[in-house]
């Protein structure tokens, strides 16, 4: 028994902030951005969240699945800008969408977080320990990033995506997950909560920090090497893939992976042109758009993979 993707949904805000509007306030300019990641604009939240958003995209995918929230017994939310410490975001969305029977909590995995979200579904789903869920990707960064500091600002944008998933005999093949915890600073944010018990003073609120280059050479090296991983242990060949969903942070990484993985670009698809790098959402969000566009068809093999923060990786291979 696997877990078999039966529906999607996605949710992203309607401010939209262009290349041209962020030129305004920090010094950069859209031949820069565009030039370098391929972004044009981003949505970004007013007085949404990140719960409000996920359980928008929740809705959607259970409508597309055609099931009732009733019958969901696992939500796993992958974030890391949920709308508060405790509790997790999943039991914020169980109960916006009365999903009364599931059990939720998060999964912190960064822009890796969807997939390895799906991993633990699939794992739980295997054991015949739960048979329907709900995997989420959503995402809030522009809560913490620093909107003075153009070598960060410039690339995120908010959203949410979501997949239900049923356990049966097709669906998802395989899953590499992987971690290296030598480089958690490479990209990173500081806790936003610390009183403290000496002097009583709150942690002042902290930022995103990145090394760009040191994660752009990261993700081209590690993204195709775990893709080769999963296809080999699961016996698929590359040829045999229609299509590679991968994280949205960098057309230019993209390319390359496809480069290195010597697969012809039309069958990368890309979205962060519209929404920039909207984390943990940005595979479940290109993943529903290309369901609702009639592209996946029954039978056809996906890889998604994702990188980011941790730093984390992985690939799943799996049937639609
Ligand atoms: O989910 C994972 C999230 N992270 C990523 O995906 C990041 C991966 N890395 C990247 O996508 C790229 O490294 C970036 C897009 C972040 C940066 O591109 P780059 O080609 O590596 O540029 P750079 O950092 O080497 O900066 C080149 C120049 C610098 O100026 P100098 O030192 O050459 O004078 C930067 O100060 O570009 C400058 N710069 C900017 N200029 C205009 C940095 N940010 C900006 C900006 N606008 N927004």
């Amino acid at each position: 028994m696997t877990s078999r993707i039966i529906g999607t949904g996605s949710y992203v805000p309607a401010q939209v902030v262009t290349n041209e509007d962020l030129a305004k306030i920090v010094d950069t300019s859209d031949e820069w951005i565009a030039g370098r990641t391929g972004i044009r604009q981003r949505r970004v939240v007013r007085e949404e969240g990140t719960s409000h958003m996920a359980a928008e995209a929740a809705r959607k995918a259970l409508e597309n699945a055609g099931i009732d929230e009733k019958e969901l017994d696992l939500i796993l939310m992958g974030t890391t800008s949920p709308d508060h410490c405790f509790p997790s975001g999943a039991c914020e969305v169980q109960e916006a969408i009365g999903a009364v029977n599931a059990c939720g909590f998060d999964v912190s995995a960064a822009c890796s977080g969807f997939l390895f979200a799906l991993s633990t579904m699939q794992a739980f789903i295997q054991a015949g320990i739960y048979r329907t869920g709900l995997v989420i990707g959503a995402d809030c960064i522009s809560k913490l990033v620093d909107w003075k500091d153009r070598s960060t600002c410039v690339l995120f944008g908010d959203g949410a995506g979501a997949a239900v998933v049923r356990a049966e005999d097709t669906g998802v093949i395989h899953t590499v997950m992987k971690s290296d915890g030598a480089k958690w600073n490479v990209l990173s944010c500081v806790s936003r909560t610390g009183g403290n018990f000496i002097n009583g003073i709150t942690t002042e609120p902290g930022f995103i920090t990145m090394d760009g280059q040191e994660v752009f050479k990261f993700a081209v090296k590690t993204v195709p090497a775990c893709i080769h991983q999963v296809l080999e242990e699961s016996g698929v060949s590359i040829d045999e893939v229609k299509y590679f969903v991968l994280h949205q942070a960098n057309y230019r990484i993209v390319e390359s992976v496809a480069k290195r993985l010597k697969q012809p670009m039309d069958k990368f698809p890309m979205n962060m042109e519209f929404y920039g790098n909207t984390s943990a959402a940005t595979v479940p969000i290109l993943l529903d758009e290309m369901n609702r566009a009639g592209k996946l068809n029954k039978g056809d093999k996906i890889v998604m993979s994702g990188f980011g923060a941790g730093l984390t990786w992985g690939a799943t291979l799996l049937e639609w």
